[in-house]
């Protein structure tokens, strides 16, 4: 910074100069950017957020109603003598008392660890356990069959708070009663911007769930990600789709957006083809952002159940989460009005780092570039699949195309400070000065990444390494095919050869001329070295909660090898497509 003025100044440091900090030069705390920022100035009476029943009624709370009750929860927590730094869980569906305990938590300094309402009792506990949570938020309903069970297991908690009726049959407290004998007026205090603000579990491919550990501090970056990647204004309608008991449910289902002044819907129902037009209609959606999954599903609803919906004031639609299948960012253009871009991140990185950026063309099947103030870099591999280290360093890939892990050099305000309780799974996720994500990829030569598989999946046949997406892609052209599965197995000649499980479109009925087909397609489009040798008509292929397919499993369920830890198997996006009897 100190290079004089020509140097060109961060985006992160303009964000920083966008935002407002506490007064008096107190810091930086989420929820004042997000919330109290507006609600002492002109966009005091705009609408922060309109949640649209699952009855399809709505309520809303502007700006200067959101930071009443968001003080009144801080309040709460102060009363029931919750201290700064202390966890603070909810247990949730997208109801407004969600909203209302993120960011009251946030105000009081105490640190929010959103959990999954689909959950069940068993990964509750461990998040519970592990994240030392003083503070549950849920509903009857949700303690009864997911904590119930294991509340004897949770020395630490000393607080249910609960949302609707049943509070005393559980021991615990009913929220409204509390939120209405509390004052709505709450100084935030002075906040260092690199406390604790959020705790964001995430799973590994073994072991217990990762605490990731994210700072106030992030608020730059989600705000900034918000402008680069996905062009919120003021006057913007913006829906995030996730749940908000995954990161993208909070960085983007909460703080964002409010960070910007817009108005945010959150839905209360599941997906549902009508529901959503209607939603992106009623409710004159502008910046809509999503998972590859739902779009899967309202492709496959057909162009006609989006026929009756008039969708012109949607400006920009993305996703994140999975590979967005080509076929799927176009299908955006005809049926949305716009292309389906895609982004990148992960729960460490605490906001979107690579991404089709607005003004960027769409490349069908490509991620996009690093945002400005991300330096994301390939690194080569070594013989277990993740970046090789030799005495400390690394190798960055120069040439286009070469796969190598991906990884993104430290210093966005959003990347996670640790993972609680775990230092050394921390300090293996670096190396040589980079942060190394686990994800591999290649760049075009016109600097655009590519995503091909996690470090783990990719297939090595006859010498040439294959993403298993890259196949998928190839088969889901084809009209009658829904989804598809890639994984390797063994061969005597070439190591692995790829083996394809399709899904077909309902009403397709699998055939000998059909399978021949897709392999013709595949060996046209991908060539004889990466088209799949063999390919299996499959309905059940295994999915995580959030919608992805899981390779691991089919390829142990092919190989007839133990499926191991299903742990691993939760989703990380959660869209709305979760049982609804789990809500
Ligand atoms: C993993 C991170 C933060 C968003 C929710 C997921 C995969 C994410 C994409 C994408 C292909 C993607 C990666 C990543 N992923 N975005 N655009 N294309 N894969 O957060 O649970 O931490 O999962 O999701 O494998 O590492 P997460």
């Amino acid at each position: 910074m100190a290079t004089g003025l020509a140097a060109a100044r961060s985006p992160w440091a303009d964000a920083w100069d966008r935002l407002d900090g506490l007064p008096d030069g107190g810091g930086t705390n989420i929820a004042h950017e997000a919330v109290d920022r507006h609600a002492a100035g002109p966009r005091r009476d705009h609408v922060a957020v309109r949640w649209v029943h699952r009855d399809g009624t709505t309520s809303e709370a502007t700006y200067a109603a959101l930071a009443a009750t968001t003080a009144r929860f801080a309040n709460v927590l102060r009363g029931l003598g919750v201290r700064p730094g202390e966890r603070v869980a909810t247990l949730l569906p997208r109801v407004p008392e969600m909203m209302v305990a993120a960011l009251g938590t946030l105000k009081a300094r105490s640190v929010l660890c959103p959990l999954f309402s689909a959950f069940g009792p068993e990964p509750v506990r461990q998040r519970l356990e592990r994240g030392d949570a003083v503070v549950l938020v849920t509903t009857r309903a949700l303690y009864d069959r997911k904590v119930a069970p294991v509340r004897d297991r949770l020395p630490a908690l000393r607080h249910v708070l609960v949302v609707g009726d049943g509070a005393d049959a559980i021991g615990g407290q009913d929220l409204r009663v509390l939120l209405d004998a509390a004052s709505p007026v709450f100084a935030i205090e002075p906040t260092d911007p690199e406390e604790t603000a959020l705790l964001h579990f995430t799973s590994g491919t073994t072991g217990a769930p990762k605490g990731a550990v994210h700072v106030h501090a992030a608020v730059v970056a989600h705000h900034e990600t918000g402008r680069s990647a996905l062009d919120l204004h003021p006057d913007d309608v913006f829906w995030c789709t996730a749940d908000p008991g995954w990161v993208t449910g909070t960085s983007y289902g909460i703080i964002a957006p409010l960070t910007h002044g817009v108005t945010s819907i959150v839905d209360e129902g599941d997906l549902d083809a009508d529901r959503w037009y209607r939603i992106l209609q009623d409710q004159g959606v502008t910046v809509w952002y999503t998972a590859p999954t739902a779009l899967r599903m309202l492709r496959r609803a057909g162009a006609e159940a989006a026929a009756p919906y008039d969708l012109r004031r949607l400006r920009l639609v993305a996703s994140v989460g999975e590979p967005l299948d080509p076929e799927v960012a176009t299908w955006g253009q005809e049926v949305l009005g716009v292309p389906v871009r895609d982004t990148w991140w992960q729960t460490e990185t605490g906001s979107i780092m690579i991404a089709t950026r607005p003004a960027d063309p769409v490349r069908p099947g490509s991620m996009g570039r690093p945002l400005p103030g991300v330096e994301a870099a390939l690194l080569r591999r070594g013989p277990d699949g993740r970046a090789a280290v030799h005495d400390g360093t690394v190798e960055v890939l120069d040439e286009p195309d070469e796969v190598g892990e991906l990884a993104l050099l430290p210093g966005w305000p959003s990347i996670f400070r640790g993972y609680l309780h775990d230092v050394e799974r921390w300090e293996r996720c670096f190396a040589g000065g980079w942060y190394l994500t686990g994800d591999l990829a290649r760049r075009d030569a016109d600097g655009a990444y590519w995503f091909v598989g996690r470090a783990d999946d990719v297939i090595t046949s006859a010498g040439h390494l294959i993403g298993p997406f890259e196949v998928e892609s190839a088969l889901t052209e084809h009209p009658a095919v829904v989804e598809a599965g890639v994984i390797g197995i063994p061969d005597p000649v070439a190591g692995e050869v790829v083996k394809a499980f399709v899904t077909l479109r309902s009403g397709v009925e699998p055939s000998e001329d059909l399978r021949r087909e897709l392999l013709g397609l595949a060996r046209r489009r991908l060539g004889p070295a990466v088209a799949p040798r063999h390919v299996a008509f499959d309905q059940h292929l295994p999915h995580t909660r959030s919608g992805k397919v899981v390779r691991r499993l089919l390829r142990a369920r092919e190989l007839g090898l133990p499926e191991g830890d299903t742990s691993s198997l939760e989703g990380a996006v959660g869209t709305a497509l979760d049982p609804p009897e789990e809500r």
